[in-house]
């Protein structure tokens, strides 16, 4: 397939399946202290990449909606009404039994399923997610809320009951931290912003919640859903160029936690914009470069299948791709040659061809970045070992495998983040894991192998470099239900479905002294119902 049948993948109007139809939507308003606030302000256009051939024969990325571009005062009004919502936790929220909260995000997850179809329209056009990635996006953000709210209820029953030891009666439970600033990535837009904004509402935190600048407009058709299951005040938007709206939302030193899925960089740079460290929680997943290392005894069938998805699963864009391959110089060659030919072989198209698995790449200059990195490596030695690979057209990118790059090219270090795969051969393991010490990434790795002491070996010094180790496996976030974070550069705190909960929580305690008296006054509060937090009231 040459450049001008890449060309020719782009529909024009016409040829778009009717169901996958898009009117441009232009969002008007934002959700404020339980209000969709209307703004004639600024608005930033949203142009899919999905390309239609202009007039002139270009290829131009269609426009698809336009949202508010708000500014530094209308952040700050979302900032307290969080603040105020919150109310130093005394706040309807905060002060809400945890029934009660679970009642009200079930009440939510009711009307984000009526919403299902337009959101999952929207993954597609606003990021070019193919639509099977993008129904899963969207199913595996209401299991993963259903499963939060199942292991909620099962916390709070282990916590419905008193403590006595050495003389003190207790209860303990976990209350909320405060006010949350949410910020999620473009390439899981709806999913990873969910799975730190659910968990941080449930635990009874308000939110102020930063869209990304990709897949932005997919929360719209959401934000009603907010607004009336929610107390005022609970969840507030925040639009705009996050170098104007974050840095005074941060210097207001009333964030309490700050969760982020992005870059390292705009981490610090935020974190450091609080004027009292200690007071603000991090939650953070950021750049990762996972390595798979494949053993000389490798099973090079599953070594290529593995790979072929770890790398290139949504165009490579994930946080947990694979983002560079070292094989042992005796497979090398073999493996490259299996591998190659597989990669070339991945269907192009739009989001909704059938089978597409290479899609449009959201950032606008995203194909000449992955060019110059691509020139980089062959000015370094190094070739495009697949056929077509580097091919461009547009948006489009036919993903390139690069061999062999070494120490000193920007492929080696950099995250790529798209659909380029450097190959390293190794002679000996330890370079490998001399690889990952000098690393500033510490997210996760693959081994692909199948003698169980090579396997072993690798396996104890590397649990100690990174948070996840595949064996014969690609790297994956999935089960949810698994811990996801990393070492180094890569994370900051532990995100699962369990330990988003503790995340977006501290644990209190109730104590007295173990007296007939004191005994008294908490069957007195107890029998009475007249403290949410003091309860054995036990979630069915
Ligand atoms: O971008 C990072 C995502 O959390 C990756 O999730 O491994 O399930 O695709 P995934």
């Amino acid at each position: 397939m040459n450049d001008s049948q890449l060309a020719r993948l782009f529909p024009t109007e016409d040829q778009i399946p009717a169901e996958y139809l898009i009117e441009p939507i232009h969002q008007r308003e934002y959700l404020l202290n339980g209000d969709m606030r209307q703004w004639d302000g600024a608005v930033s256009d949203v142009y899919s990449p999905i390309c239609l051939p202009a007039a002139d024969g270009t290829l131009q990325r269609k426009l698809v909606g336009s949202f508010p571009v708000t500014g530094e005062k209308e952040a700050l009004e979302a900032l307290d009404a969080a603040v105020a919502a919150y109310d130093n936790g005394r706040g309807e929220w905060p002060q809400m039994g945890v029934a009660d909260r679970i009642a009200c995000m079930e009440t939510f997850v009711g009307k984000m399923l009526q919403q299902r179809k337009l959101v999952v329209n929207l993954i597609m056009w606003e990021i070019g997610k193919n639509l099977a990635d993008a129904t899963k996006e969207f199913d595996r953000t209401v299991k993963y809320i259903y499963d939060t709210i199942d292991t909620l209820k099962n916390m709070d029953r282990n916590s419905s009951r008193f403590r006595i030891e050495e003389g003190i009666i207790g209860q303990v439970r976990r209350s909320p931290l405060g006010v949350v600033l949410a910020m999620g990535p473009f390439n899981y837009p709806l999913n990873e912003t969910y799975t730190t904004l659910i968990p941080a509402i449930l635990m009874g935190n308000t939110i102020l919640f930063k869209t990304p600048k990709h897949g932005s407009l997919l929360h719209y058709p959401l934000l009603e859903a907010f607004r009336t299951s929610f107390p005022k005040g609970v969840v507030n938007s925040l639009y705009g160029r996050g170098a104007t709206v974050v840095p005074p939302v941060m210097q207001s030193g009333k964030v309490n936690v700050l969760t982020l899925i992005g870059s390292s960089r705009v981490a610090d740079e935020l974190q450091r914009q609080h004027p009292k460290l200690n007071r603000l929680r991090s939650i953070m997943s950021l750049d990762a470069k996972n390595a798979a290392i494949i053993l000389p005894d490798a099973d090079l069938d599953v070594a290529v299948s593995e790979c072929l998805l770890g790398t290139l699963s949504f165009n490579g864009q994930r946080c947990t791709a694979i983002k560079i391959i070292w094989a042992h110089a005796s497979v090398v060659d073999e493996f490259l040659k299996r591998f190659g030919p597989a990669v070339s072989k991945l269907k192009p198209g739009m989001p909704w061809t059938d089978g597409a698995q290479i899609t449009p790449l959201p950032e606008p200059n995203k194909t000449h970045y992955l060019a110059d990195i691509i020139a980089d490596a062959q000015a370094g030695g190094a070739s495009i070992v697949n056929e077509g690979g580097g091919e461009t057209e547009a948006s489009l990118f036919r993903p390139a495998v690069v061999y062999p790059v070494r120490e000193g090219m920007r492929l080696y270090r950099e995250e790529q983040f798209g659909p380029v795969i450097p190959v390293v051969a190794y002679t000996d393991e330890e370079e490998f894991i001399q690889y990952l010490i000098t690393d500033d990434h510490g997210m996760q790795a693959s081994i692909f192998g199948t003698d169980p002491e090579a396997i072993a070996r690798l396996i104890d010094p590397l649990v100690n470099l990174v948070s996840r180790v595949n064996i014969n496996a690609q790297c994956q976030r999935g089960p949810d239900t698994f811990p996801f974070t990393g070492r180094k550069d890569s994370a900051e705190g532990t995100l699962s479905v369990e330990d988003a909960l503790r995340s977006f929580s501290i644990r209190s305690a109730v104590a007295t002294k173990d007296t007939g008296t004191n005994k008294a006054i908490l069957n007195d509060i107890v029998r009475g119902h007249k403290s949410e937090f003091l309860s054995t009231n036990f979630i069915f």
